[in-house]
């Protein structure tokens, strides 16, 4: 009799188990709709993405180049960004809506340029003392 049976048969379950709530958790592909995207794009530019962001998340040497963001980040990472803030990015979860982040989130996630280099965010993150002077 071989022991090692039960052992792989737990490993099994475990995967099986991790792959099940993964599939709960990950967002819908088609979750969000051309609306949302919409309207990610007027909150972007009303709630002062852009003002760090740049236009269409283009980029300025107060936030990172976006224009990529859809191809290294999640959705779920995108919408932590935006409640949470980052190193020098402030935290937008007590001012937006949860329906605001996820129509923000919609509006980047579709933003696959190709030739976009990832930004370096430890650089990105550089510019916070000089951030503080912006009008
Ligand atoms: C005060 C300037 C500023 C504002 C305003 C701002 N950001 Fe940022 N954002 C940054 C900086 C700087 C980073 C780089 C990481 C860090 O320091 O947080 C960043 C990072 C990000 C990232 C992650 C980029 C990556 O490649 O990992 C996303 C997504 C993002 N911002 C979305 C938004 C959205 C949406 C808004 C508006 C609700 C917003 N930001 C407003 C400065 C800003």
């Amino acid at each position: 009799m071989k022991s090692a049976v039960p052992a792989v048969t737990m490993r099994c379950v475990t995967s099986a188990l991790f792959l099940a709530v993964c599939v709960m958790f990950s967002p819908h592909a088609h979750a969000s709709s051309k609306d949302d995207r919409k309207q990610g794009e007027v909150l972007f530019r009303e709630r002062g993405c852009e003002h760090c962001h740049g236009v269409d998340g283009a980029g300025s040497d107060r936030g990172p180049n976006l224009s990529g963001v859809g191809r290294w980040l999640h959705q779920p990472e995108i919408a932590m960004q935006i409640r949470n803030g980052g190193k020098t990015m402030p935290a937008f979860g007590d001012t937006l809506t949860d329906q605001e982040v996820q129509q923000l989130v919609a509006f980047l996630a579709a933003k696959k340029k190709k030739g976009v280099p990832r930004p370096d965010l430890a650089k990105a993150n550089g510019v916070s003392t000089r951030m503080m002077a912006c009008r």
